[in-house]
């Protein structure tokens, strides 16, 4: 079903900052950059050189009051977002999980960041956990 962990996605209000953060004291490398107008985020991608399996750390920014970023960071705060999976085919696999009974965020998936397809698993069917499946 997955076939490894795609990234760790942080919220943050101040991108630029918490990216330079990342990068001095944890090793982190700038890796891409994008906006995505439709869901009013900036997002900042981070890899560690040295991790061949290209799990990389996403740093997200809302860039209008009225995103879901936006109401998620004003509600709970900066910090961990969601963890995303990679699976093979993100269509099968959220109909695979579906049928388990999970409720999907968006089905079906949509367009992600770097030209990635992805959906979302409710938190209250994955222990609390905001789960990203990614094609
Ligand atoms: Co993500």
């Amino acid at each position: 079903l997955f076939t490894r962990i795609d990234h760790v996605a942080v919220v943050c209000a101040d991108l630029d900052s918490v990216s330079r953060h990342y990068q001095r004291r944890y090793g982190f490398q700038p890796h891409h950059e994008e906006s995505n107008a439709s869901q009013g985020i900036r997002e900042s991608v981070l890899r560690l050189p040295g991790d061949e399996t290209g799990a990389y750390l996403q740093l997200l920014q809302p860039t209008r009051a009225d995103s879901t970023v936006s109401r998620w960071l004003a509600r709970r705060g900066p910090g961990l977002h969601h963890v995303a999976f990679a699976t093979p085919d993100v269509d099968a696999a959220a109909a695979r999980i579906a049928r388990a009974g999970a409720r999907l965020l968006f089905d079906p998936p949509r367009p992600a960041s770097m030209g990635s397809r992805a959906t979302f698993l409710h938190p209250g069917d994955s222990h609390g956990v905001l789960v990203e499946l990614v094609t």
